[in-house]
């Protein structure tokens, strides 16, 4: 059978728009955020307070669209099995959210002040394993130890990636297989996961559970270096969150693994005032956007982002070809244009 859409980096083939993928799931995301609000539901007040609030501030809940529309690949429609782990996958997002700020001291997420800056470290440590144990009692229910194995993994890894993160924090010399391996154990195993649990639910076989292993590999990863890219060329105001933090933190992502490669001195001692310093005093965030830029760091880091979106698309090449599919590739291209 012809492939309608053989790829996505020619402009001419055919793809869903953000709206349009969003009108796919739009029933099967109310109903999410319903299950979201039961989820964070608790007779003890302070956790049920600060569970509204963080479900209240939204998110753009990429990983239950992933689950919704990888268990329709194979054109089953969604129960309530699918409704209930495309909440839980937020619910962990949000568990590591919660205490990725509280390590990087970030006072805003999604737009207001984050849990910890309202209600203090203590707390949020709290809610945040609080969350992660009402992930884990839910996805129980569905007694489905293949469904267990995925989310336990991805979240070990998470955990892990974090962990490697902070051992790194400081490192000048960090490699570019350092930084794939930290950013595919933070982000991109919850991205298979969420595709993968939604395939497991959908009757995927091995294969076709491969495939979107595959994908959401890859756009995991891709996710993660646009987050990056946008860290340094994008603002607080259009985030929500802090920008410009990452380097402030010692955390070389790889724009600027790209700037110490290049050798020269004068760019190296830059990189290391602003980590000495942790602040952008001695050198301003626009003298090392116009560094990344007048080498075109930022480029090349956007170029592997769309070669991992490119290999996303393909990966699902030999899953049939429904709308399902066709939204699923669509989102390759559109992590990459996002400003958010
Ligand atoms: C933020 O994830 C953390 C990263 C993996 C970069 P999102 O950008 O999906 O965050 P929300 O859920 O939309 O706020
Ligand atoms: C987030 O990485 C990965 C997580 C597992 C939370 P970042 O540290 O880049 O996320 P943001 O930029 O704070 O959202
Ligand atoms: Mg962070
Ligand atoms: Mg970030």
């Amino acid at each position: 059978m012809e492939n309608k859409y053989p790829s996505l980096l020619n402009p001419a083939v055919t793809r869903l728009t953000p709206q349009q993928i969003f009108e796919l799931i739009k029933d099967d995301l109310v109903e999410v955020e319903e299950e979201l609000a039961r989820q964070v539901q608790s007779s003890v007040h302070i956790i049920h307070q600060i569970g509204r609030y963080l479900m209240d501030a939204g998110g753009k809940r990429i990983r239950p669209a992933l689950l919704l529309l990888g268990s329709r690949l194979l054109g089953r429609p969604s129960g309530r099995d699918v409704i209930r782990m495309a909440a839980v996958v937020e619910f962990l997002h949000t568990a590591t959210l919660v205490h990725d700020d509280i390590i990087d001291e970030a006072e805003l997420r999604r737009g207001r002040p984050s849990v910890n800056s309202h209600w203090g470290n203590e707390i949020t440590v709290l809610m945040g394993d609080w969350l992660y144990m009402v992930a884990f009692e839910n996805s129980l229910k569905e007694r489905n130890f293949g469904l267990l194995d995925i989310l336990t993994r991805a979240t070990r890894k998470m955990v892990e990636g974090e962990l490697i993160e902070l051992m790194h924090v400081g490192n000048l010399d960090l490699t570019e297989a350092n930084y794939f391996d930290l950013i595919r154990r933070k982000t991109a195993y919850l991205f298979c996961a969420s595709v993968e649990i939604g395939g497991l639910l959908g009757g995927a076989n091995r294969d076709e559970l491969q495939s979107l292993h595959d994908y959401g590999m890859n756009l995991g990863t891709a996710f993660q270096l646009i987050d990056d890219v946008l860290d340094f060329a994008s603002s607080e105001d259009a985030l929500g969150k802090p920008a410009g933090n990452d380097l402030k933190e010692g955390k070389l992502t790889l724009p600027v693994i790209y700037l110490m490669e290049s050798g020269d001195p004068a760019l190296r001692e830059m990189v290391a005032t602003v980590i000495r310093d942790r602040d952008y005093t001695h050198v301003a965030r626009r003298q090392l956007l116009d560094a990344l830029n007048g080498m075109g760091a930022l480029d090349r880091a956007r170029e592997e982002a769309r070669a991992h979106s490119a290999a996303a698309w393909n990966a699902l090449d030999a899953m049939p070809d429904t709308t399902s599919r066709l939204a699923l590739q669509s989102l390759t291209q559109f992590i990459l244009e996002r400003e958010h």
